[in-house]
């Protein structure tokens, strides 16, 4: 029986809005689906589009909505804020920004105390890796191969998928080290015999490579752009001792798995045993408002010394977003939810790879975050990217209504992430449009 549900005729006003769009837009601005679709209304996990179609939306706008569209108590804090102040610049304390810095100081693991305010991920990366070049004295910075962290030229020279980065690096002093890749191992070796080899080689990147004083190494708890790749448990305990054992701190980007999104912990990094020294966020704190965050612990936080501000950073209608939605999150045990949910979505994922044993090579992710990775034939080890499959299937469950994400280098990894207060029908019936989309796509 097919389930397909979106087949609105297309309007004069998508048709005007996907025109503008390519008139208007740097081409370059990427947008999901063959006819890429244009969206005019959520509410909660359902949102619309302009011809009337509604999808159950599995992807956040990238992890970003955390406790679903409109959200009435995040509207209402944001209405209220609005309509009170909405600007002053960091210059200013305010109500809002002083609440959510005492929130984070709170939540965030260890000793991080202390947090600059800014618009995006990038920006918060940006601080990061500034706060442990001040602290150290160092400048190199050791991050990951498939890691993403934003458009300026600092956070483009830390990407390292070629995909993302139009311009070779422009920043000196940045090594990539080998991804704890476990599906594609780079050493090519096999967990757990494998020793976590991957973490033990960033010694011999840093002996080798870097002047033997680095200031800091940046890496993603799970990589998100990257296909969701999840470190093996022992994988930061490793990385990290070696790390400071030459001198730098532990940046934990968080902008994707933060705030309960990795299930039954508020950080991704929580689930590791290790406490960063930086760690910046960004996507789900503010249900969608942009906002970024770096905290550190006051040593580091103190090592900055002249003159920093942002002029929308810590914006107070932004800040008034995350304080309700982290009361949310908070009050409803979101990260539990997210743990329940992401065990039936992970069990759904792991029957779907024995339905289709040669398309579907690796299943991978923590909580709410769950990817499939697919391959040409993983059953006769032929393990090159699907990426032809993966925009098929992509398009199928667009289809029949629902809204998912794809990534990786290869574009070939088909990953979901739906926000942290999704009910158990809307994961199970999520999962039957998966299921019936890679059958319509010919997977195997
Ligand atoms: C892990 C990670 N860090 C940083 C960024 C940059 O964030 P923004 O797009 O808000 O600048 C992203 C964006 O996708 C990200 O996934």
């Amino acid at each position: 029986m097919s389930t397909i549900r979106t087949q609105a005729p297309t309007s004069e006003l998508t048709r005007a809005t996907r025109e503008k769009h390519r008139e208007f837009m740097l081409p370059a601005t990427i947008q999901y689906y063959e006819e890429p679709i244009v969206l005019t209304e959520g509410k909660g996990l359902r949102i619309r589009d302009a011809d009337g179609n509604e999808y159950l939306d599995f992807f956040g706008g990238i992890l970003t909505v955390s406790v679903g569209h409109a959200n009435e108590k995040v509207n209402a804090a944001v209405v209220a804020q609005i309509s009170r102040l909405s600007h002053v610049s960091t210059l200013y304390p305010t109500l809002p920004v002083v609440e959510l810095a005492e929130k984070l100081a709170r939540l965030s693991p260890g000793r991080l105390q202390q947090s600059f305010l800014a618009s995006s991920g990038t920006e918060a990366d940006e601080t990061a890796v500034m706060l442990a070049q001040l602290h150290t004295g160092a400048s190199e910075i050791v991050a990951l191969r498939h890691g993403y962290s934003g458009r300026s030229m600092l956070a483009q020279s830390l990407t390292a998928v070629s995909t993302w980065r139009p311009l070779p690096t422009q920043i000196p002093g940045i090594k990539h080290a080998v991804a704890p890749y476990c599906y594609r191992c780079p050493l090519k070796l096999t967990y757990p015999s494998c020793g976590v080899a991957c973490a033990k080689d960033i010694e011999e990147l840093i002996r080798t490579t870097t002047s033997g004083r680095i200031a800091g190494f940046l890496a993603e708890t799970i990589q998100g752009v990257g296909g969701f790749i999840t470190p093996p448990p022992e994988y930061f305990e490793i990385a990290v001792g070696i790390v400071r054992k030459y001198g730098g701190v532990f940046i934990c980007d968080e902008v994707q798995t933060g705030f309960g999104r990795t299930g039954g912990k508020f950080w991704g990094i929580e689930h590791y045993g290790v406490e960063p020294d930086i760690m910046t966020m960004a996507k789900g704190i503010a249900n969608g408002l942009p906002l970024g965050a770096c905290i550190a612990t006051p040593e580091i936080a103190a090592s900055l010394k002249a003159l920093t501000i942002s002029t929308f950073g810590g914006n107070p209608v932004a800040c008034a977003a995350a304080n309700a939605t982290i009361d949310i999150i908070e009050k409803e045990d979101l990260p539990g939810n997210a743990e329940r949910m992401g065990r039936i979505l992970r069990a759904g994922f792991d029957e779907l790879r024995g339905r289709f044993p040669r398309t579907i090579g690796d299943v991978r992710g923590m909580g709410l975050m769950q990817a499939l990775e697919l391959v040409e034939d993983e059953t006769s080890g032929n393990r090159a990217p699907n990426k032809v499959m993966t925009n098929r299937v992509f398009e199928e469950t667009k289809k029949r209504g629902l809204l998912v994400g794809k990534s990786g280098l290869e574009g070939n990894v088909f990953r979901v992430a739906p926000a942290l207060n999704v009910s158990r029908s809307d994961v199970e019936e999520a999962l039957a449009i998966i299921r019936e989309s890679f059958t319509a796509a010919g997977a195997r």
